[in-house]
């Protein structure tokens, strides 16, 4: 729906002080950057600094860990399976590797591992491409462009971004593979957005130090996954992928390697099984939990199904006491409410204004620092914007790029966005829009090496369900270079381990049956079930139609 009068009064405030914002901004006299001590002060505004919003985890390898509710709760849960109704000695597809996730970091990691000679199947729980991958919009982090740039300067930024307790190796691995990433995609046919003279267009994000972020005007993400999946199909001789079939559980052999996975058909509501020479976890993120009941950016499936398994297993977990909520969720009009809006918006030089037409933070914070401001703007200083439904948001200035870059740049530099408001009846060329940090990345997640390995031998981790990387906190264009290069770093280190292991033939979910022993001791309910598959957002209707006539599990 088009802005209500009221909004259209708010909107003549923010107006009314463009002309002299624009007119700073091109004088580089902005709000300043907020000093290292008073970042600190600011972030206690952050939703992760609640600590009535963590629980500590009562059971498996991080028994102890303190992290958000919603996530303790899948955690803590029993199987869905009962491992007694599952039969392993026969399996129903058998392959060299298991790549858990069709996002961008599985289907990379398919690539290289079909690259090595592997028979590779992709299991994705919607279609190949239903992913986080797909609705990322910014770009993509590479220092490609030497001068006053190097992976040096990017690992320092990563780093500073985390609030330096990333795992240092994770870091540099990621900035010094960068470029080297860049040159794989554009060699497959990605199409950044370039100049005239052929050399790619980069801009600042939160907490850059240099302009290196790489883009495909505001739909990159979907550029990549649209370059890598066709990729992936012209390996079809390799390279099977299953749809609507999301892994359930880890399958051990008697070495106590990952061997397999029990699949459920979403199709035909049956539980499969794959026996496989090393799997590759990259289920991606967990937005979907709605942590702190956060709106989310996070495509329908991202439930942290992947920790959960593999946490069961024996996988540790870490970084998983920080959230990230992109500070710039559609929070008007309520139909799109979550959708994230890109910080390219705020990289071209769009300010963030409250009621009263101010700007009162600078835009290329970190986002965790930004995303506290503009809660204690709206929260503490009440000065957000009130919503017809109730809610509130903070202005997002957008027109002011038409002054700073010249008429027609929005619609050219942000189709995406530009094309979803028009439906809504909002020219956002002319009009602000309205937004709200939103739940937007699993900061943490499986611990794992700079070689893809986790401490379960025969299991690899790529992309967001994998912790250390970015820290306590990642930085904009860092995920769709994380899903490259460690998807592509997994698919290498799976292959190679798939060429030399001998499989092992005794399968077993006994490691399923000991996780569900503890968490009875634990006296977790019965009804508290993992992974969720999809969220519950109609209640009992959901669990009932994932119940099956071919089920093999206990029916909770
Ligand atoms: O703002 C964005 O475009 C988001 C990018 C990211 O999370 O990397």
């Amino acid at each position: 729906m088009p802005y209500p009068e009221q909004l259209k009064e708010l909107i003549k405030v923010v107006e009314s002080t463009r002309a002299e914002r624009v007119a700073r901004k091109k004088k580089n006299e902005e709000v300043p950057f907020l000093s290292l001590d008073a970042r600190t002060d600011r972030l206690k505004y952050h939703p992760d600094f609640k600590d009535e919003g963590r629980h500590e985890l009562s059971i498996g390898p991080s028994k102890g860990y303190k992290i958000a509710h919603e996530m303790a709760e899948v955690l803590e849960a029993h199987s869905r399976v009962n491992p007694a109704d599952v039969d392993l000695s026969k399996t129903d597809y058998e392959t060299d590797v298991l790549i858990l996730g069709g996002g961008g970091a599985g289907t990379s990691a398919a690539i290289l591992a079909a690259e090595q000679g592997c028979k590779v199947i992709i299991a994705t729980k919607l279609r190949h491409g239903d992913a986080n991958t797909m609705m990322a919009e910014g770009g993509i982090q590479a220092a490609t462009k030497g001068h006053k740039d190097s992976p040096y300067f990017h690992y320092l930024d990563i780093m500073g971004g985390g609030h330096f307790n990333n795992v240092p190796e994770l870091a540099e691995t990621l900035a010094n593979n960068a470029p080297g990433a860049i040159k794989w995609l554009e060699s497959q046919g990605c199409n950044f957005s370039k100049y005239p003279d052929g050399t790619m267009k980069t801009i600042h994000g939160g907490g850059t130090s240099r302009k290196r972020m790489h883009y495909a005007a505001d739909i990159t993400g979907a550029e990549i996954m649209r370059t890598i999946r066709d990729e992936a199909r012209n390996h079809s001789d390799d390279i099977q992928v299953l749809e609507f079939s999301p892994a359930v559980e880890l399958i051990l052999n008697e070495k106590g390697e990952c061997a397999g996975a029990v699949l459920y058909n979403m199709e035909t509501e049956e539980y499969i099984t794959v026996k496989a020479k090393s799997i590759i976890m990259a289920t991606g993120g967990s937005g979907r939990l709605h942590i702190q009941g956060f709106m989310t950016t996070n495509h329908y499936g991202a439930t942290a199904d992947g920790i959960v398994m593999a946490y069961r297993a024996g996988v540790k977990i870490c970084f998983l006491h920080t959230v990230q909520y992109h500070p710039t969720g559609i929070v008007f009009p309520e139909q799109a409410e979550g959708i994230l809006i890109t910080e390219k918006f705020r990289g071209s030089g769009a300010n963030l204004v409250n009621i009263e037409g101010q700007q009162f933070v600078n835009e290329r914070e970190p986002r965790d620092v930004e995303a506290a401001s503009i809660i204690k703007e709206c929260i503490e200083d009440g000065k957000g914007i009130p919503t017809p439904t109730g809610k509130v948001g903070i202005w997002l200035d957008s027109p002011m790029i038409e002054d700073l870059a010249g008429p027609g740049t929005v619609e050219r530099e942000f189709p995406g966005k530009f094309i979803l408001y028009k439906r809504f009846g909002i020219d956002i060329s002319k009009e602000p829009m309205l937004i709200y940090p939103t739940l937007h990345y699993q900061n943490g997640g499986l611990e794992f090496k700079n070689t893809g390995h986790t401490s379960l031998p025969g299991l690899f981790v790529a992309g967001e369900v994998g912790g250390g990387i970015h820290g306590e906190n990642r930085l904009m264009g860092n995920s769709l270079l994380d899903i490259i290069v460690y998807g592509r770093i997994a698919g290498k280190s799976a292959a190679d381990f798939a060429n030399e292991n001998v499989n092992g033939s005794k399968l077993s979910l006994e490691h399923v049956v000991k996780y569900n022993e503890e968490a009875d001791k634990a006296g977790i309910a019965k009804d508290k079930v993992a992974p969720m598959l999809l969220p519950n957002y109609t209640d009992a209707r959901t669990r009932e139609k994932q119940l099956t006539s071919h089920y093999v599990g206990n029916m909770r």
